[in-house]
């Protein structure tokens, strides 16, 4: 099938190049003209595992094309998607101007009849704008064409997103129309081999499907916070209650993992846009809201149990902790909403030295907070001990997980650990004659 992509971030890109995959002829619009010059370059503006390798072949192979030029694309597709930016405006609100000029765009170059679909994050309601802003451009050229405005929703985790754009675990179509139901159908045929993985249902319902997801995701990372503080304070260990609850299908394993907070492009946006949307319809979000306020107390924690163990906030002035890991995540550079950043300004306001090493996001946070002389990027993880008095560990990388503790002495001045993602068990570090603070390890807080 003929597709037209407008967007070529994180969402346009692979969900373009993962139908170009199976066969599908797809065009990939931006208005950046150096971005599109790169992609026709093999030049990938971001890093996601496997991504440019497919890029590169299926350009090569004729089946993924770059422009800037959108009358040109608009007379490619049969199915256009819209797969541009939702950035938060001052109130949390996702800010539509992308999505409704790229609208305008499709109105005014759409020469025969299509299918629009919305893949960006939307709130409900956004397929009619969306509808609204088409018909008056087009209704502006005295052009009479049918159209069909859907709702598909991606899913794409970071770090991960080419498996969950290649083997979906749902592809949720919200429309109403059946031709472009089938249309879609067809489109995502390759993808649902085995069993049936569509949901059809109507628009608003699939524009809600995304942030229900997310936000309950979200949700299941605050309730743990919350119960890791509780531990914290009762003299409970949070990774035994985690293990003692996941076995139990109707909680299941996956995010339970408390730690230094949620961060990244979608949990802060999405859960603040849902309530917003709430507040708008008139219901009050109180746990929509309680989920964002235990996340951005969360954020805060580690510094915290900082100021505990040196005995008050003055205590920090002059000392030099090093920080592992600045990504919102492993496998990324992305430091959006990340932990370490609101750690990192607390340590500064408090008069400490960061050292910091991060596999991926030294670039990044040197774009973001620029050269200071309370910050040294440090390019390995032992670099960045080298006269720290403290370790402090945000984001879970695979090489932070075993390290060689009896260094760790040696080298901490003050010889203590404060683990934000629960990387390590509190008695080995303690047997090495280090002191250990994790979240929600009241154990820990009860001998330190
Ligand atoms: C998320 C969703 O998973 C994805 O489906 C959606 O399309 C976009 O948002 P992403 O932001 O890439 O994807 O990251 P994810 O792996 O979900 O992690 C989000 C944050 O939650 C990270 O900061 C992570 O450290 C944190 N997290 C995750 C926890 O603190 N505990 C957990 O148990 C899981």
């Amino acid at each position: 099938m003929h597709v037209t992509i407008f967007g070529t971030g994180y969402v346009g890109l692979v969900t373009g190049t993962c139908l170009a995959d199976v066969g599908h002829d797809v065009i990939c619009v931006d208005v950046d003209q150096a971005k599109v010059d790169g992609l026709n370059n093999g030049v990938i503006p971001i890093y996601e595992p496997g991504l440019e390798p497919m890029v590169k072949a299926n350009h090569a192979a004729g089946r993924l094309h770059f422009t800037t030029d959108a009358p040109v694309a608009m007379g490619h597709g049969d199915i256009v998607f819209i797969a541009v930016g939702t950035p938060p405006d001052e109130d949390g609100s996702a800010d539509l101007k992308y999505v409704l000029e790229v609208a305008r765009t499709i109105g005014r170059h759409m020469t025969r009849p299509l299918v629009v679909v919305d893949k960006s994050t939307v709130p409900v309601g956004t397929a009619d704008k969306v509808r609204e802003a088409i018909a008056a451009e087009l209704a502006a050229r005295g052009a009479d064409i049918a159209f069909e405005v859907a709702s598909n929703p991606e899913f794409l985790k970071e770090g991960d997103a080419v498996n969950d754009c290649m083997r979906p675990d749902r592809i949720v179509i919200g429309a109403s129309d059946p031709d472009a139901v089938e249309k879609l159908k067809r489109l995502y045929a390759p993808f649902n081999r085995n069993h049936d993985r569509i949901v059809v249902m109507d628009v608003r319902s699939a524009e809600l499907t995304k942030y229900a997801a997310n936000a309950m995701l979200a949700a299941k990372i605050s309730f743990m916070n919350e119960i890791a503080n509780i531990a914290e304070q009762v003299g409970a260990d949070v990774e035994m209650v985690r293990q003692g609850i996941g076995s139990d299908p109707r909680i299941g394993w996956h995010f339970i993992y408390p730690g230094a907070g949620y961060g990244g492009s979608c949990f802060p946006k999405d859960v603040q846009a849902l309530a917003r949307i709430a507040q708008q319809h008139g219901v009050e979000p109180r746990l929509l809201d309680a989920v964002e306020a235990v996340n951005y107390h969360q954020k805060g924690h580690l510094f915290e149990l900082m100021v505990r163990h040196y005995g008050g906030v003055e205590a920090l002035r002059g000392k030099t902790v090093a920080v592992w890991g600045l990504a919102f995540k492993p496998n990324t550079d992305d430091m959006r909403e990340a932990s370490s950043r609101r750690l990192l300004a607390q340590l500064w306001e408090a008069g400490a030295m960061v050292r910091a090493h991060d596999p991926e996001a030294l670039g990044e946070t040197r774009r973001i907070f620029g050269e200071r002389d309370d910050l040294v990027l440090c390019e390995g993880a032992s670099e960045a001990l080298a006269g720290a008095d403290a370790l402090a560990v945000v984001t879970e990388w695979k090489p932070f997980r075993s390290p060689d503790f009896e260094r760790l002495r040696q080298t901490l001045a003050d010889r203590v650990i404060f683990d934000g993602r629960n990387l390590y068990h509190p008695d080995e570090v303690e047997t090495a004659g280090i002191a250990y603070y994790g979240i929600g390890r009241g154990r820990s807080v009860r001998n330190g």
